[in-house]
């Protein structure tokens, strides 16, 4: 099919050499792909809505949002935490706009000023005394299920979903041992990003560690924060974690730290990957960790959401503010384009889909993790596709 006039024909004999799974390139543009993600994994998967420490307080509340969908965390009046489709019952306005917050008295549509408290019940509607048997105390948000697990909170649009304890087991241990100040973490600061890409190809990248070493100046500075060459991986299937110590000296790392203080791998370079679309990332002797979604909202459309936490007392610390900077900025551009380049690569007639390499001994650089998250995701994207 693309064979040269002179030169290489680009075949190879397949039973000497089988390419190991990958999803064909129109699963990374194709609508009806997206809408079938929508529901088998967006609609039916555990999905972080961030660190506990943004929900400590009655009001307090986070919006997370995939796809199609709008969905509201708050923390009542009575200390208990619930999750709402983030619609109004009367017409379906968004009723809350901001990302993270705190709401004070209840919750206001925009639109016609219908009010709900905090625990979800339909409150106040103007005009209200003038509609006969108006049935304002049946009327409330809709739930969604939710749990705290792991020291993070987590939400399922599928009611009957398995609890996290048994479709991530070990996870929450995992963590723990990680990042031992995620118990005690306070929310420092977030923001967000959107790119013209589809959704997995920022987690085909965040779970591979065969281009650290070679992806540019940030990339180095990530490899050089660490000891890389002893960088090691444990792949859970539907969740990873992978971590390289703190290196001797912050010398060509991309900020400053005291690596004389550094505890140990707790204070190396870690990622904790967890299916869909979940990274948890330990900055190297920062006690500062991220907690980083990248999620689809068409399929050439994916906002890229950065969370900051940490131990409360190094909050505004120099080396936690260049860490947070570092990854941001030049490390996060650095990623940005990686995946720009690759979703434009994608679209191409002359890509036929990636080649995982996958060497036997599970090394740094073998991408086992990228051809499991592609069986996982086709096996469960598939049975939605054309309903
Ligand atoms: S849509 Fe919310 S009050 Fe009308
Ligand atoms: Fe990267």
């Amino acid at each position: 099919m693309f064979n040269n006039a002179t030169g290489p024909t680009c075949e190879y004999d397949t039973e000497l050499y089988q390419t190991p799974f990958a999803l064909q390139p129109h699963w990374y543009y194709d609508a009806a792909v997206y809408r079938a993600e929508a529901k088998a994994v967006y609609g039916n998967n555990w999905l972080c809505a961030g660190h506990k420490s943004e929900l400590k307080n009655s009001g307090d509340f986070v919006r997370l949002d995939f796809c199609d969908e709008s969905v509201l965390l708050v923390r009542g009046r009575d200390g208990e935490l619930r999750g709402f489709f983030n619609v109004c019952q009367h017409r379906g306005h968004i009723l809350v706009d901001e990302r993270r917050g705190r709401l004070r008295g209840g919750i206001r549509c925009p639109y016609h000023s219908w009010a709900y408290s905090l625990d979800g019940a339909l409150k106040q509607v103007p005009n209200q005394k003038n509609i006969p048997g108006f049935p304002i105390n049946d009327i409330c948000l809709p739930q969604v299920k939710l749990e705290e697990y792991g020291n993070f909170v987590w939400v399922n649009l599928n009611l009957d979903a398995r609890p996290m304890s048994e479709q991530m087991p070990g996870l929450d241990a995992a963590i723990a041992e990680f990042i031992p100040d995620v118990e005690d973490a306070d929310f420092f600061e977030g923001n967000s990003t959107t790119l013209p890409i589809n959704w997995k190809t920022q987690v085909d990248n965040a779970i591979d560690t065969y281009h650290f070493q070679f992806s540019g100046p940030a990339h180095r500075q990530l490899t050089n924060s660490m000891e890389f060459t002893n960088f090691e991986r444990e792949f859970h299937g539907r969740w990873l974690v992978e971590w390289g110590l703190p290196a001797q000296s912050s010398q060509g790392a991309g900020y400053d730290f005291d690596a004389s203080k550094a505890r140990g791998k707790v204070d190396g370079f870690i990622i904790i990957w967890v299916y869909p679309d979940l990274q948890i990332v330990g900055m190297p002797a920062s006690r500062t960790f991220m907690t980083y979604r990248t999620t689809p909202f068409g399929p050439e459309k994916t906002v890229l959401d950065y969370a900051y936490s940490g131990a409360p007392e190094v909050k505004g610390s120099v080396t936690s503010r260049a860490a947070i900077d570092w990854m941001n900025g030049p490390l996060s551009e650095e990623d940005n384009s990686l995946t720009t380049g690759v979703h434009l690569g994608h679209k191409s007639q002359g890509f036929r889909g990636s080649r995982f390499l996958i060497d036997p001994e599970k090394s740094r650089y073998s991408e086992h993790p990228g051809s499991a998250f592609h069986q996982r995701l086709h096996d469960q994207v598939v049975p939605f596709l054309d309903r």
